[in-house]
């Protein structure tokens, strides 16, 4: 199987054995805690999970820095987005040992154990440095940048023990899984060629078709959908509304074993091609060999050029940082002339108005009002799900 990003073996920061977490889970109410937000909550569960492997806790600000503005770390680890514990808090000094707690599970237990090793001010003028690098504007209507910038400039930094997986484990138990536990699933299926599949909405036609030509296309031997899970800019389609409708797609529309569906605990951040490369790095983690990355990936409003998330691969990500390959595609849609769902780029002799191309906008008004979107569009089965979803707002 492709190994992990930077290590021989995955490094997966939860604490596995049950006596060990039970006692860490008891030191833990002793200790002086800190209330995390939900940023770095997730990067949390991300690095207990083993997804941000070889990463062993919060980056400190050297690093962060040198990460925002070259993808590496002052060591040189090939890393494309600062993971960070940035707080509004005071009173925290280096060298001591913190409870981590969870501000998205009721009661706010404990999620992780910290060792603080430094604690640093970051300059407003570095806050928006870094901004600016991650999500290639400082406009304050970029959710992410919004995000972001409200954190706190106080940065916690240092290695970290993970307790739990905050609320994924138990809102998803079908869909949340760890890097190790898919890495695990991969092996017992005997794959080898597995293609990934970042999203974070319904899966329509076009995302179900660029699945079935990845696969076809690279010989792959399966395809892991693997949803956001975590928070989301208002308007988004919940978790448990698009875990349904990817479900009930695949199960209608995909032969057996050939497809695995599941999530991991992460907010959207809205990066564009830092996300995307960040998506890449987690789906090497979990013993991916490809990933697909289409129009606008990760991508919100038009922040970002349709196929910049593309492009960084060729002008930001050296040669041999990553093993994995990104699968590219082309704005995917059904053409009319061909009766089926085509990357543009392969009907060359087509117009416009030979595809059946909606707007979210269109799709979630005609949802709303209980109209299907054409079948061409969404799948009758999914329309169905969405139109019940939409209709009970
Ligand atoms: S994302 O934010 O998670 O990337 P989304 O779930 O919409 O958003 O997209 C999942 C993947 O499918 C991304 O790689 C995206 O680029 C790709 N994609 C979605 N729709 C299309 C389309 N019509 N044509 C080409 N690629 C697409």
């Amino acid at each position: 199987m492709i190994k992990p990003h930077g290590s021989e073996q995955l490094n997966p920061l939860y604490v596995q054995d049950d006596a060990a977490r039970a006692a860490l889970a008891a030191e833990a109410e002793g200790l002086p805690s800190l209330l995390l937000n939900s940023a770095a909550a997730a990067n949390a569960v991300m690095l207990g999970a083993g997804y941000f492997n070889p990463l062993t806790g919060y980056m400190n600000l050297a690093d962060s820095l040198s990460v925002a503005e070259k993808l590496a770390t002052v060591d040189g680890l090939f890393w494309p987005v600062p993971i960070v514990n940035l707080t509004a808090e005071s009173g925290i000094a280096a060298g001591s040992r913190i409870a981590l707690r969870d501000p998205n599970v009721e009661g706010n237990p404990v999620l992780a154990v910290m060792d603080v090793e430094a604690v640093e001010t970051v300059s407003d003028e570095q806050i928006d440095f870094m901004a600016e690098k991650i999500f290639r504007t400082l406009d304050p209507e970029h959710p992410g940048v919004a995000t972001f910038k409200s954190l706190g400039r106080t940065l916690l930094s240092g290695p970290i023990q993970v307790l739990n997986f905050s609320y994924f484990e138990g809102e998803f138990p079908e869909t949340f899984r760890t890097a190790f536990q898919i890495r695990a699933e991969i092996a017992e299926r005997g794959w080898e060629k597995v293609v990934a599949f970042q999203t974070r909405n319904p899966m329509h036609r076009a995302h179900e078709e660029l699945c079935r030509m990845a696969m076809d296309d690279l010989g792959a031997d399966g395809i892991l959908i693997h949803m956001l899970l975590g928070k989301l800019k208002p308007g988004d389609i919940p978790a448990d509304v698009r875990d349904a409708a990817i479900r009930k797609m695949v199960d209608v529309y995909f032969p057996e074993n050939t497809v695995m569906i599941t999530g991991y605990g992460f907010d959207m951040l809205y990066a564009g091609p830092r996300e995307a490369v960040l998506h890449a790095v987690f789906r090497q983690n979990c013993g991916c060999t490809h990933l697909i990355v289409g129009r606008d990936h990760a991508g919100v409003g038009d922040y970002y050029g349709g196929f910049d998330a593309q492009t960084i691969f060729d002008e930001e990500v050296p040669e041999g940082a990553l093993e994995l390959e990104i699968y590219r595609a082309d704005h995917t849609a059904y053409s009319k002339k061909l009766d089926k769902v085509v990357m543009m780029r392969d009907a060359p002799d087509h117009s416009k108005e030979d595809f059946v191309l909606l707007s979210g906008t269109k799709v979630r008004e005609m949802l709303g009002n209980g109209i299907a979107p054409p079948p061409e569009f969404s799948r009758p089965e999914v329309a169905k799900i969405l139109m019940d979803y939409y209709q009970a707002l």
